[in-house]
């Protein structure tokens, strides 16, 4: 059985007294729900005051994005040991850092390869965009971004591995996927390919989470899909009400 992980990804949003508040907001409510893995991700001047906040609690910290390099002459950037010091997670690849910072499959692999490194936890965000959905584009362009982007990891870390679908068209539109769709994407398009790179063991063992537009109304619907193993929340994860019981549809 894959726990599940619900995973917040607050993208550019809270300052460190801002993040001080969502914490307190969250913390006995998202503590309590041990039935899921729970995951925040705030911008990376917060990581150091949510990592003290979230000592002792069973809730995960993890970064949006890290450099593959170690260290060295790259303005701006933060190498996996940094994120390393407060995480256990990282996100990659996510759909607006392809978007608007130049970020591809082969990026996206060099990250994931220094997360293997690193130690880290990769959550590897793939999805395609209203046009390529409406073309029938789907299976294509997703089997393409996981061989692309996941080739080349040890056959022990690829169990670690979490996957995100996010569909470029459900992301803060309010309109998400239906859960249907969803699990169609995760149990016959990536399901399969993680079977093809990784093995039949391995694939089982990856989770697959669902992201766009998810909320407290609608968590339960994709939680209820046999290959949908958690969920990434933007929007919703800066509203504590909301995170919380999303948390608390996948624990059930
Ligand atoms: P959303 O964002 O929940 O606001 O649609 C999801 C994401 O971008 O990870």
């Amino acid at each position: 059985m894959r726990k599940k992980l619900v995973a917040g990804n607050w993208k550019m949003n809270k300052n460190v007294v801002e993040t001080r508040e969502l914490l307190s907001a969250l913390a006995s409510g998202l503590d309590s729900v041990g039935g899921a893995e729970r995951a925040l991700c705030p911008p990376f001047t917060s990581l150091f005051v949510a990592a003290e906040a979230l000592t002792g609690t069973g809730i995960g910290l993890g970064a949006q994005n890290m450099h593959w390099e170690e260290k060295g002459a790259f303005t701006g950037e933060i190498s996996p040991s940094m994120v390393k010091e407060f995480c256990a997670y990282v996100i990659l690849g996510h759909s607006e850092r392809r978007m608007y910072f130049g970020e591809t499959d082969e990026t996206v692999n060099k990250k994931l390869l220094a997360a293997q490194k690193a130690d880290l936890t990769p959550v590897v965000c793939v999805g395609e965009t209203l046009a390529q959905y409406e073309a029938g584009e789907t299976r294509q362009v997703v089997v393409e971004q996981i061989r692309a982007g996941l080739q080349g990891v040890a056959p022990e870390f690829a169990p670690r591995i979490v996957v995100a679908y996010e569909p470029i068209w459900a992301i803060g539109t309010g309109k998400a996927s239906s859960a249907e769709n969803a699990q169609a994407v995760h149990g016959e398009m990536i399901r399969p390919t993680l079977s093809e790179l990784f093995g039949e063991e391995a694939a089982q063992a990856i989770r697959i989470l669902y992201g766009g537009s998810v909320n407290a109304a609608n968590a339960a619907d994709f939680f209820a899909q046999p290959d949908i193993d958690g969920a990434l929340v933007g929007g919703a994860s800066l509203k504590a009400d909301e995170f919380i019981a999303i948390a608390k549809a996948a624990a059930e």
